[in-house]
């Protein structure tokens, strides 16, 4: 039967943004998105969220509570930089270790120069390391954190499991992301900053207005809140659910393993 794709070729598979993409070309893609802004990214964080990203993290180890007495092993995925996981060292006591687990070595590196300045470098760790397939025993931390991160990991249902995996029973798995837009008005002022304003600063700061256009576009294509949740209880976790911040710019998921 004859078709336009050639027989080599699968069908695209994945969003890239607003682009079609095979699922197996996807990560290289977001990989290239990261090593470009990787030297500017802290700052262009503060910038396309006027600081809004602090206390939304705040917020979100505030939830994750590390004891300040006992032991507490902690997993930051798609750490990037650093930013969650240098809040999480400084909530908790002497013996909270914090793991950053990214795919991105350009971001690690950032991070890595920044825990040495916060002399928090004995409590955090940073691993090259892919989210779907994470190198660690089963039942190995007593929380899980992804800030931005699972909108850009190719097989999100995979990752999901394997947080599940490596938490211990008791456990918690956290994720701060984007998300829909619920306050009437706001929603299309959002829509027409992140469009417009974003690409364009980063295009002064960075040199290139692509990779963000690429991480709007990644924001407009992500699942609604409730569909997230269904997705995390899907992947076993139990009392699944979420708190919208900022009128649903962003919302906290949780989930337990129990
Ligand atoms: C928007 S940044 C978030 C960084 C940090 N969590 C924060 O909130 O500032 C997204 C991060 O996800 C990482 N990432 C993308 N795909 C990944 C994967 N499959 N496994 C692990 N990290 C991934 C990128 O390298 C990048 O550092």
């Amino acid at each position: 039967m004859p078709t336009n794709q050639p027989h080599d070729t699968p069908a695209p598979d994945a969003d890239f943004g607003f682009r079609k993409v095979r699922l197996e070309q996807k990560q290289d893609l977001v990989d290239d998105v990261f090593r470009a802004v990787a030297g500017r990214y802290d700052l262009m964080n503060d910038l396309m969220s006027a600081g809004l990203h602090r206390p939304w993290k705040d917020y979100l180890v505030s939830m994750v509570n590390p004891s300040r007495t006992r032991p507490f092993r902690h997993l930051d995925v798609a750490g990037g930089t650093g930013d969650v996981a240098f809040r999480v060292a400084q909530a908790g006591g002497p013996d909270t270790q914090v793991t950053v687990a990214d795919i991105n070595a350009a971001m690690l590196q950032v991070g890595r120069e920044r825990a040495e300045k916060l002399r928090l470098d004995e409590q955090v760790e940073f691993m090259e390391v892919n989210a779907e397939s994470l190198p660690f025993p089963d039942n190995h931390f007593d929380a899980y954190t992804i800030a931005f991160g699972i909108r850009n990991v190719p097989r999100r249902d995979q990752a999901l499991r394997e947080a599940r995996r490596v938490l211990k029973r008791g456990g918690r798995f956290l994720c701060l992301e984007f998300s829909d837009v619920d306050v009437p008005v706001l929603d299309s002022v959002y829509r027409a900053y992140s469009f417009t304003v974003i690409p364009a600063v980063g295009k002064v700061v960075t040199g290139d207005g692509q990779p963000y256009r690429y991480l709007v576009e990644s924001i407009a294509k992500f699942p609604t809140a409730d569909a997230f949740c269904d997705e995390i209880a899907a992947a076993g976790f139990q009392r699944a659910g979420f708190t919208k911040l900022t009128g649903g710019v962003v919302a906290i998921h949780s989930g337990w393993k129990l």
